[in-house]
Parts: C-alpha cells; structure tokens; sequence
C-alpha cells in the first residue's frame, strides 16, 4: 500500500504541473485531496494495515497529503494571478481616461423666478393661494367688472371649451373672487401664482400659455399708499435697492383707480437701451385699488373693506432682465437655453 501511495503521489504531482486553470485545479482537487479524493481515500484505509505498518503508512500518507495541499496552494494562486491580468488585458481599461461627466438637472427659469416672488411676498406677509386653470365666464369676467361684450375682453383672446362655458382663464385675478369668497370676512394677503392661456397668434413677443403672479390685499385700512409703498419694496427686493419705480395711470375693469408699474431699466440703469426700448423703463405690473363692484362680487362690502391688487408676468421679468428677446424659448425644451441659467 506504501507503494501504492507513492505512485499515487507521482501520478497527482504530474498532473497538477498540466492544471491550467481554474476548473481544472478544481477537478484535480476533488479527484486527490478533496473529501472523496483518492489520497484522501488511502488515509481512512490505514485501519487495513497490519497495526505494526499503521504508524508508518499514516505518518507517510499525512506527509504526501500535506504537500499536496502545499502544492495546490501555490497553483491555485498562480492561476488565479494569471487569470486576473487577462482579464485586465482584455477589458483594456485605461484608469486615466477622464469620467463621463454625471449631467444633473436643474430648475427651469421661470420656477426658479416664481420661487423668488414667494420668498419676497412671503416675507411681507404673503401667503401663496392657488386657484384653479380651468374657469366660467362668470369669474374670468363677469365677478370682474367685465360685462358681457365690454370691449376690455378684447384684449384677452380666450379658450373656449366644447363644453358650455368652461374656458380657459385668460388671467390669474379670477383667483381673487375664488379667494375673497373663501375668506369672508378676514382681512387678506395672498399671491395667487399660477399659469394663463390665450388663444394667441404664437409670436416671439406672445404665447398661448405664460405664468402672472396676482396679488390681493383687502381690509378695513388699506389705502393707495400701502399699494405703491409694497410694490415699491417689491422692486427693490427684487431688482435691487438703488431701483426708481414709477406709477402710470391706466384702465383695468377690476381695479379704479389702475395703474401701471416700472422700474427704472435694469440693464441700462435708465439711460436707454434696446430692452427697454429707449425708455429708460420697465413695466413690471399692472396694479389698482379693487374695484367697489369687485370687493362686493367677492362679498366684502366696499363701503367698510378696501383693497389693492396686482399683476406680474415672471417671464416677461426673466426676459427683462436677460435681455430674451423671444418668449417662444420659454416652452421650447431647448436645453442650450434652459442650461443658460
Ligand atoms: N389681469 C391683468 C391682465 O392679465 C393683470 C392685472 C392688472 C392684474 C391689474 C391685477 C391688476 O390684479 O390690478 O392683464
């Protein structure tokens, strides 16, 4: 049997130096030194031996058992070193090429301006009221001091619906009815942002759909003074401080008096320029003391409440103070000019 267990011994030695890879190490492992393995085998047969032989035999068989395990050992590595840096050699990965750059996204233009309107507002006492797009002819116009073919609707080329009167609103101040009627009789301060439609010729001066920020204050004191002082403070939060702002009268159905508002042109600081069309201003708001027919329709009676409201385009804020010539951008999904900002 000694004889036998060097044999054996050879046989695996020589065939171990062939093993090239990895499944063939493993099958050379399971056919010697594995559980079942043949060495293995010849160990639990040492009980065959005559006792005075046992002593020898085991010592020798642990001895070759060992060594093999020794051996394999050193393959298994070698093999495993060999079998990496093909690997390597076949990915072919140059580790100082430069990363794919990782692209994040980032807000559209106007959610950004939108944004910075309610951290402004807010911080005069603002709260944010969203009324809804879709609207009657009885709040878009009429509750507004629109009567039925008043000429003012011209000016707002509506959406109609197949639906009986269900049209898109042409502007925000709709949302003032919906607000007064819902607060009755607390005084207000909100803004009520949110997106407008108007059945248009799309131009690069005019789009079917663009955002207006409405503003509202009502309450027993509030006079023409609180208008201009808090539109004024808006200006300047928003444009900065050394801003002039000018009140133009103008003609709203909802608002008596109305007015329009500029501020000093904040690229050319005044002194004339392409965006400011030379004027040296900016209109930035359409504004007004609520009108009496208004403030009742919203059922606060004008004979103790008294309000103020207004207007803002935020693209047209945007455009203005990028100099953006064309409003069509806006809703282009152009990513060269939405990376822009
Ligand atoms: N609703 C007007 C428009 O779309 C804008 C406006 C003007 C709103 C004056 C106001 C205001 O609240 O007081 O043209």
């Amino acid at each position: 049997m000694l004889e036998e267990l060097e044999a054996l011994n050879d046989e695996a030695r020589a065939e171990l130096v062939e093993v090239a890879d990895s499944e063939a190490l493993r099958t050379w492992e399971l056919a010697y030194i594995g559980r079942n393995g043949q060495v293995t085998g010849m160990l639990r047969r040492v009980g065959d031996l005559p006792p005075a032989q046992r002593p020898a035999f085991g010592q020798r068989a642990n001895e070759v058992k060992n060594a093999l395990q020794a051996a394999y050992g050193e393959r298994e590595q070698a093999i495993k070193a060999a079998e990496l840096a093909e690997r390597l050699a076949a990915g072919a990965l140059d580790v100082s090429l430069p990363g794919r750059p990782v692209l994040t996204g980032g807000l559209h233009p106007t959610t950004r301006m939108l944004r910075r309107f309610y951290e402004i507002w807010a911080d005069m006492g603002f709260q944010v009221y969203r009324s809804r797009d879709v609207e009657d002819d009885m709040h878009n116009f009429e509750l507004l001091n629109f009567p039925p073919h008043h000429p003012a609707r011209d000016m707002q080329d509506t959406f109609f619906t197949t639906e009986k009167d269900v049209i898109l609103r042409t502007h925000t101040s709709p949302g003032q009815i919906r607000a007064m009627r819902e607060y009755y009789p607390e005084p207000i301060r909100v803004i009520l942002p949110g997106m407008c439609y108007r059945h248009e010729q799309i131009t690069a001066r005019s789009e079917v759909q663009f955002n207006q920020v409405e503003g509202l204050a009502v309450g027993r004191n509030i006079r023409m003074t609180d208008l201009k002082g808090t539109i004024a403070e808006f200006a300047r939060r928003m444009y900065g401080s050394d801003r002039q702002v000018r009140f133009r009268a103008s003609y709203f159905p909802f608002t008596e008096p109305s007015m329009e508002v500029d501020v000093s042109c904040i690229l050319c600081d005044g002194a004339g320029c392409r965006v400011c069309k030379y004027t040296g201003w900016l209109e930035i708001a359409g504004s007004g003391m609520v009108h009496p027919n208004v403030l009742r329709n919203g059922g606060y009676d004008p004979a103790v409440y008294t309000g103020f409201a207004f207007g803002m385009g935020p693209e047209r804020m945007i455009m203005q103070k990028h100099g953006i010539e064309d409003i069509r951008y806006f809703w282009g999904n152009d990513l060269r000019f939405l990376q822009q900002f």
